[in-house]
């Protein structure tokens, strides 16, 4: 149902909360993408997949604002944010990870989830953190503490982010996204770089996420196994165009889709 709000177009009465619709981009000649849709529900885990080059991270920076699309629409839980850059998205709930790392030397885990988590709840004063004196609260504290536990981080939690390894890093990013308690959280290839015990620390808290039912998740994973296991839906691009969408066996079987992106009929 469609209803007009002080100039908005709202959505309401559906559970999706993340609407892709016929989103086109070229770079100079090159249409790199061609018209891509999908919807993502409350509670759903979407995985995007195909081969390099396809799009996918141009997709991801048009979701997210970075880059503008040529034309189509992004609903993010009702609210059409085509035209708002990316801190407006951020506000209203979608988060990201991304697929090189991008954490801030000389802070430790514990610092990333502390300043992430102040900005995200705005109940800290820029002047008094400044100057120093913007201690943690205890709220704060616990809900770094609880993030830190969840990710696996507490032994390094206290330690600068340079000289951890790769994995530990790409867990700190995720949960610095998780803090933000967003609607849509975006992942671009969460588990490059992770053995198999942090990225089964991934799929558990994609799991927690799914059973929240508050937030979904979009993930582009070349690790086709993890992605079977998280997703309820896959659809595989290639080219810019969405060759098949569903349930990830249906979708893995689909000759087409073996054609082009696992290299066998
Ligand atoms: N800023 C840009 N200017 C021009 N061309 C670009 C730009 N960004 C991406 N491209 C091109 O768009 C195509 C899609 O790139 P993109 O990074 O979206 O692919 P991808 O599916 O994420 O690949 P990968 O699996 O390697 O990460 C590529 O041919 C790339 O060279
Ligand atoms: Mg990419």
């Amino acid at each position: 149902m469609e209803q007009h709000d002080r100039g908005r177009t709202v959505t309401s009465g559906t559970s999706t909360l993340l609407e892709v619709d016929s989103v086109y981009k070229r770079f100079g000649g090159l249409e790199i993408l061609g018209g891509v849709s999908f919807s993502v529900e409350r509670g759903e885990i979407f995985g995007l997949v195909g081969p390099n080059g396809a799009g996918k991270t141009t997709l991801f920076n048009c979701i997210l604002g970075i880059i503008p699309a040529d034309s189509g629409r992004i609903i993010l839980d009702g609210e059409d944010v085509s035209r708002m850059p990316v801190w407006k998205r951020a506000s209203l709930g979608m988060a990201r990870t991304f697929q090189r790392l991008e954490l801030f030397s000389g802070m430790t885990p514990r610092e990333h989830l502390l300043v992430a988590y102040r900005v995200h709840k705005r109940n800290g004063s820029i002047f008094r953190d400044l100057i120093g004196h913007g201690i943690p609260t205890r709220e704060e504290q616990e809900r770094a503490e609880s993030a830190l536990e969840l990710f696996g981080l507490v032994d390094v939690a206290d330690t600068p982010v340079e000289v951890l390894s790769l994995g530990h890093g790409r867990l700190v990013e995720l949960a610095r996204a998780f803090i933000l308690e967003p609607s849509v959280l975006m992942m671009d290839e969460p588990s490059s770089g992770l053995d198999a015990a942090e990225t089964g620390r991934i799929s558990d808290m994609l799991n927690n996420l799914r059973g929240s039912g508050r937030s979904c998740a979009v993930i582009v994973e070349h690790d086709l196994d993890m992605v079977t296991k998280v997703a309820s839906q896959i659809a595989v691009l290639n080219a810019g165009k969405m060759i098949a969408q569903g349930a990830a066996r249906e979708v893995l079987a689909d000759p087409e889709v073996r054609r082009v992106y696992l290299g066998t009929v």
